[in-house]
């Protein structure tokens, strides 16, 4: 059976008070309608389309991807409006099942769609149905006798009993395409909002003695639509808990699963620990044993196992050795290669570096554009000078060297193993393995001198 997945995206959100589209809105780091696209991939469609409108360009270039048949619908007519247009170009055979997804309506998953669209492909007019607390503003799903469907009606056509009903429409729905493309031509506009509305296929099709089904969901987060930003921000909690749950099965323990954000893919071993307040972005591979601090910013980054990343530091294309340690308050940027059990401490920023095996660099540092041999060790306030306005050099400090603190190297430059660079030094030339080296002023000890002291009086 092939199956055809239309995505409704073109409409504008008004209420989002935003000069983004609705559904480039992001959930978890990912755009409303890519959440949908990356649904709607997992059911192996042989069409799939994007009916955009608002902010097409916008829309395209987020999706940017093959294999999208892109749909214009230049001026929002309806849902009916939008399916028609879609169904007109579709390169599928009346056998086909065409499913219907909103792009504003992100946390739907394919094993709720995957029964709807066997129902379909039985000759079912399939729809997804939800019951709400608060049904305002939904269509309802209108039943007789026995429960069966007779059609759906807007809020706003919706007589005072159709508005106590609690079942609403999801919008979410399946047709076999041959079937769909009759009922659609005869969906008229005489409505409150003068729209096609989608939903008219309903009572068309019971009309023909066409079976329909409405499938109510459980979890009415999974068929929620984002109108608001409220909305938004209760759908991002929503998908965080799914995602924290699926880090707790993985065997990651969470501080506080309430208090994770993961925006990207985020992978862990065993024995993971994550404290409140963390942020991941982009890829990122917690291996087993691996401790993460509260508040860290954790972005495209691997970190090998049993490595403690402190409180409060910002990690970005780096990559951590097992036992390694980090922070607190340490920024690694992309490029940041720490070794086996070295060290990056408090206030330390590391770029484009390798720290070998063992090696620490433990208090207030910049370590740019830099190679660190084994067991070195970096004192407090040490600076690599790696840029002279126009170029970036490289430092290279070679197995066991000690750098005192406050030193200045300037690159490009090699300190030979096993070197002593001396306290607030200030070193621009090759050092040659095994020697003290320094730059150092004299210290001078004035005995006459004495303090400025102000006048009395004045
Ligand atoms: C629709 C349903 C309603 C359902 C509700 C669920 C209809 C007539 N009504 O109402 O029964 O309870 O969704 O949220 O279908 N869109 C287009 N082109 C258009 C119109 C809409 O692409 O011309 C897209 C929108 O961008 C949106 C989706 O279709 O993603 C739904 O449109 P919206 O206007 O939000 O429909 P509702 O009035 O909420
Ligand atoms: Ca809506």
């Amino acid at each position: 059976m092939d199956l055809s997945v239309l995505i409704l995206a073109a409409g504008k959100g008004t209420r989002m008070r935003s000069a983004l589209p609705k559904v480039l809105h992001t959930l978890g780091g990912r755009s409303l309608v890519r959440h949908v696209h990356d649904t709607a991939r997992a059911l192996a469609p042989v069409d799939l389309a994007v009916v955009h409108g608002h902010g097409a360009e916008a829309v395209r270039e987020d999706l940017a991807e093959d294999g999208i048949r892109w749909v214009l619908q230049a001026e929002q007519r309806g849902t009916g409006h939008a399916v028609g247009l879609a169904l007109q170009e579709a390169p599928i055979g009346d056998e086909a099942v065409v499913l219907v997804l909103y792009g504003d309506v992100p946390l739907i998953r394919p094993q709720t769609l995957g029964p709807l669209v066997e129902q379909a492909a039985a000759g079912t007019v399939a729809v997804l149905s939800v019951r709400l607390d608060d049904p305002f503003g939904y269509g309802r799903i209108v039943r007789g006798d026995g429960e069966a469907v007779l059609r759906i009606v807007e809020q706003r056509d919706a007589g005072v009993d159709e508005q106590r009903i609690d079942e609403v429409n999801t919008g979410i729905l399946a047709v076999r395409a041959g079937t769909l493309r009759g009922l659609i031509e005869r969906v008229g506009c005489d409505n409150s909002q003068g729209e096609y509305y989608l939903t008219d296929i309903v009572g068309l099709a019971v009309d023909d003695g066409i079976p329909v089904r409405a499938t109510c969901v459980g979890d009415p987060e999974e068929v929620l639509g984002v109108n608001s930003r409220a909305q938004l921000a209760r759908l991002e909690r929503a998908l965080q808990r799914r995602l924290a749950a699926a880090l707790m099965d993985a065997g990651a323990t969470l501080a506080d699963p309430q208090r994770i954000d993961v925006r990207g893919e985020l992978t862990v071993g065993m024995d993971v620990f994550i404290d409140v307040g963390c942020v991941f972005e982009g890829q990122v591979a917690l291996a087993d044993g691996v401790h993460i601090g509260p508040y860290c910013v954790v972005r495209d980054c691997a970190v090998a196992s049993g490595a403690h990343i402190e409180p409060h530091c910002v990690l970005e294309g780096a990559s951590v050795g097992a036992g390694a340690s980090v922070g607190p308050f340490a920024r690694l940027r992309p490029g940041a290669e720490l070794a086996e059990s070295s060290k990056a401490g408090n206030f330390v920023e590391i770029k484009n570096a390798v720290i070998g095996e063992g090696s620490k660099v433990n208090h207030l540092s910049y370590v740019g554009d830099a190679t660190l041999g084994k067991r070195v060790n970096v004192g407090a306030g040490t600076i690599t000078c790696n840029y002279d306005g126009a170029y970036k050099h490289r430092t290279v400090l070679e197995d066991d060297v000690f750098i005192g603190s406050n030193t200045a190297l300037v690159a490009p430059i090699t300190v030979g193993r096993g070197v002593t660079v001396g306290a607030g030094s200030t070193i621009s030339r090759d050092v040659e393995p095994d020697v003290l080296t320094l730059t150092r002023a004299e210290q001078r000890t004035l005995r006459d001198w004495q303090r400025p002291r102000k006048a009395k009086g004045k």
